[in-house]
């Protein structure tokens, strides 16, 4: 262990001791890996030094926003070559999900001020990421062995592949999709299952999720109609995950979902839709809120959101503090949305 200048600090050195505020609060626990909003916070409250591990400058240190920028590449890259009739390059593949995995192993969080990137042109490669993220993490909060954790974020990562073999045209339609239209949208799980199959260094369990991801638990999804427990636990996880996600974002003919409304949605479907216990774990585990982001709420003030002790809430501790119009905030004060359901987030401003 050394004693560091808070000025000498780097990302990716770990903390060897807890950091205390003077008032008794721990800003950050030992053990954490150091990140750059991480940085800011200590300087905001004038720490001079803290004490990080002696080797921990030593390894490579390759932020979030890399990985995840990469993996959006790497699965665009994917589905750009499929659409040509190439190859999938499985082995970037695998490489870029190891990464995600490691990270999310050692903290269930760290992506999720990542996720949730809303670009039209690329909404596919994006939404294929968050998917993966939120697959990883709900398998990983459900004790899935290492291998079947690697099997699920192969599988949803690449869950919509097919969509390579529906024409442009209705894919990027913009505006709601005919019957006839649909029922050719639908046709992208088997034909990812196709795909998936023929593709070497993938193995069945993986191409199932792309067969399986719109089967509904009481029977009602496709292309099959398989119920319960003859859908395979991997595609569970993906199918609530990918429903999360698409929720979360705009579309042509409705406005897009606050998370936890995405989250409510989920939860009311439990049991229809997606498998109760899956949905009971993939809740409890999604920081649908995480904590420092910024939100509107439905009066008018602008607030961040705190971090909270436990499974994260769909209805996060927030501090307000200042306000869309009216006079402005010069206490920030706290507001517990689980505790004030006249309270409702209506937007993430950052
Ligand atoms: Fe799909």
């Amino acid at each position: 262990m050394k004693k560091v200048a808070v000025d000498d600090l780097k990302p990716g050195m770990k903390l060897a001791k807890d950091i205390i505020l003077d008032d008794g609060r721990f800003l950050l626990l030992k053990g954490f890996t150091l990140k750059k909003r991480f940085l800011e916070k200590i300087r905001l409250y004038n720490i001079p030094y803290v004490y990080v591990e002696d080797d921990s400058e030593e390894t490579e240190y390759v932020s979030e926003e890399k990985i995840y920028s990469e993996t959006f590449h790497t699965i665009k890259n994917i589905m750009q070559a499929v659409r040509e009739g190439s190859d999938i390059d499985v082995d970037s593949v695998k490489k870029t999900i190891c990464q995600i995995i490691c990270r999310i192993i050692n903290n269930d969080s760290v992506f999720m001020n990542l996720t949730g990137i809303r670009d039209i042109d690329n909404y596919t490669y994006l939404h294929s990421v968050d998917v993966c993220i939120y697959s990883i993490i709900a398998g990983k909060n459900m004790n899935l062995p290492m291998e079947l954790l690697n099997n699920l974020a192969l599988g949803a990562i690449l869950h919509d592949i097919g969509k390579c073999k529906v024409p442009l045209e209705i894919l990027n339609k913009p505006a709601r999709l005919t019957d006839s239209e649909y029922e050719i949208v639908k046709k992208h799980s088997e034909y990812g299952y196709e795909i998936l199959t023929k593709t070497s260094g993938l193995n069945e369990e993986i191409a199932k999720i792309a067969l399986n991801h719109h089967e509904h638990w009481n029977g009602n999804g496709y292309p099959r109609g398989l119920k319960g427990e003859e859908i395979d636990l991997l595609s569970r996880i993906v199918a609530i995950a990918d429903v999360y996600d698409a929720l979360t974002a705009n579309r042509v003919y409705r406005k897009r979902f606050m998370p936890h409304e995405a989250a409510e949605y989920i939860i009311a479907n439990s049991g229809t839709q997606f498998d109760p216990q899956i949905v009971n774990v993939f809740i409890q585990s999604i920081s649908v809120y995480p904590p420092d982001i910024i939100v509107m709420l439905n009066t008018g003030e602008i607030a961040r959101v705190l971090e909270t002790k436990g499974p994260p809430s769909i209805r996060p501790k927030v501090m307000v503090i200042t306000r869309k119009e009216g006079p402005p905030v010069f206490e920030p004060y706290e507001v517990d949305l689980s505790k004030n359901p006249e309270y409702n987030i209506v937007d993430i401003i950052s």
